[in-house]
């Protein structure tokens, strides 16, 4: 089962276990992070922004012309910025390092 870490705004590291398919906005919700998720995925929202760790940016999907447009309306885009209802966890992400963005 794959895991991903999340640090937190303290900096604290939430060590989470995922289902393959599932995306880091569930992940993170279910352990109670706040990923808000408010659109359930559909990029309408941006409440699931996530930032990656640098290192892992290049492994992931490219940014598609929706999760541009949705990530370009937040005040605290980064340049590693995702949606996190836009990365579906497989085998070859096990591990992957994000951040929650300050607000
Ligand atoms: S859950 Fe709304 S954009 Fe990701």
């Amino acid at each position: 089962m794959p895991m991903i870490v999340i640090s937190d705004l303290d900096g604290t590291e939430h060590r989470l276990s995922a289902q393959a398919g599932e995306t880091v906005m569930q992940v993170g919700r279910a352990a109670g992070l706040p990923i808000i998720g408010e659109c359930n995925g559909s990029m309408a929202c941006a409440t699931c922004h996530v930032i990656v760790a640098p290192a892992w940016a290049d492994r992931l999907p490219p940014i598609g012309e929706d999760e541009d447009a949705t990530l370009d309306t937040l005040f605290n885009l980064t340049a590693t910025s995702r949606l996190g209802c836009q990365i579906a966890i497989t085998a070859a992400l096990d591990g992957l390092e994000l951040r929650l963005p300050q607000r």
